[in-house]
């Protein structure tokens, strides 16, 4: 079915939705406003690259501060390429999906040393960036250089499915949907087109509730015409997750908590963290402690969702007086690259979510004395 709607009625719909932009357009920090694109102005291909990338998985309104802190302290993809991968993951605490911060990097330091600091604007080269795949690599071309490339990212995907009422279930749908936004993707323009439509899909044609009624696209749009547009884009049923536990270990001494660097290889890689009980292995953690001594357990304090697993968190508390490290015993501490960190400045030790949500649970208690 819906690809067959496909019709003649995509240049009136790309009309309308262009010229919704022009008065409409969110005033993003990355973004050329439309008045000025119009005239053939781009905006910066480093700042489109960062906010495409910051922009995968994670909200426009989430990517504002970081994409601001990031182009103050990192102007040029040079200046990113030099800084080190430490500064760059813990400036991207809190973000989420840290193999993006890795790989952010890599590809500062390859456009930077191999491609002297230019970015390429052809779809097909910038897919061999570190960290590029189909969608960022056509945003990028389209946005930075106004290539006409058809971007889809979820907002997009939900529009188009709506406007056409594509409902093959996904993952075919996509293809569909593809088709569909090819259709409407003009010649010139392709980059604001695609920014049109994901505002659209931000602020209008939401996944709950869309604001048909301010739509400037309402008389095309096939699923408004049959009153179920919740029901695009038809996707399978969403798989349960499985349940996972974890240890954490606080150890504190001095008012500074003991932080360990995680292995480079897996689940937030290199980052600053509370020692574990291994629980990144791929199953739940074993429970043991990396040091001898009376601990205090705290079941259950912090619940997390990671993409393909929840994970629910116990703290143990370190309540032994004298707290020894012996660093060459590591089979049984893992605390030899151990480091102490001021708990007043904790913020800075670029901690993910996970363990910042139990820094914030243990604070609190501790607020309160419980602790
Ligand atoms: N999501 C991904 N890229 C975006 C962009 N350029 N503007 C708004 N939302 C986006």
């Amino acid at each position: 079915m819906g690809v067959d709607r496909i019709t003649g009625e995509a240049q009136k719909i790309t009309a309308k939705i262009s010229a919704h932009y022009v008065d409409n357009a969110r005033n993003l920090p990355w973004r050329m406003p439309p008045k000025l694109s119009a005239g053939g102005k781009l905006p910066d291909p480093y700042h489109v690259w960062m906010s495409e990338v910051m922009l995968q998985q994670t909200t426009v309104a989430a990517v504002i501060a970081y994409f601001q802190k990031f182009t103050q302290r990192w102007p040029t993809v040079a200046d990113l390429a030099a800084a080190d991968e430490a500064d760059v993951l813990a400036a991207w605490a809190g973000l989420g999906y840290y193999a993006r911060a890795r790989n952010l990097h890599r590809c500062a330091r390859y456009v930077t040393d191999e491609l002297r600091g230019i970015f390429p604007s052809e779809e097909s080269e910038l897919l061999k960036l570190p960290g590029v795949g189909a969608y960022t690599a056509a945003a990028i071309a389209a946005i930075a250089f106004g290539q006409r490339a058809v971007v889809v990212d979820a907002n997009i995907e939900r529009l188009v499915a709506r406007i056409f009422t594509i409902d093959t279930p996904f993952p075919t749908g996509k293809a569909d949907i593809r088709v569909g936004m090819g259709a409407l993707t003009p010649q010139h323009g392709a980059g604001d087109f695609a920014q049109a439509c994901m505002d659209i899909g931000a602020g209008i044609c939401s996944a709950k509730a869309p604001k048909c009624e301010i739509c400037p696209v309402q008389g095309h749009c096939a699923a408004y015409v049959r009153g179920d547009q919740e029901r695009y884009p038809v996707k399978p049923p969403k798989k349960i997750k499985p349940l996972r536990r974890a240890r954490f270990f606080w150890i504190e001494q001095d008012e500074k908590l003991l932080l360990v660097t995680r292995p480079a290889k897996g689940m937030l890689g290199s980052m600053r963290a509370l020692p574990d009980d291994n629980w990144a292995a791929g199953t739940d953690g074993h429970g043991q402690s990396p040091l001898d001594g009376k601990w205090r357990i705290h079941e259950n304090i912090v619940q997390h969702s990671f993409t393909h697993f929840s994970l629910e968190v116990d703290l143990a508390v370190y309540q032994s007086e004298k707290i020894v490290i012996n660093k060459r015993d590591n089979n049984k501490t893992k605390l030899d690259d151990a480091l102490w960190w001021p708990i007043a400045g904790i913020e800075d030790a670029g901690l993910p979510t996970l363990y910042a949500k139990v820094v914030r649970w243990v604070v609190k208690q501790k607020m309160k004395d419980l602790i």
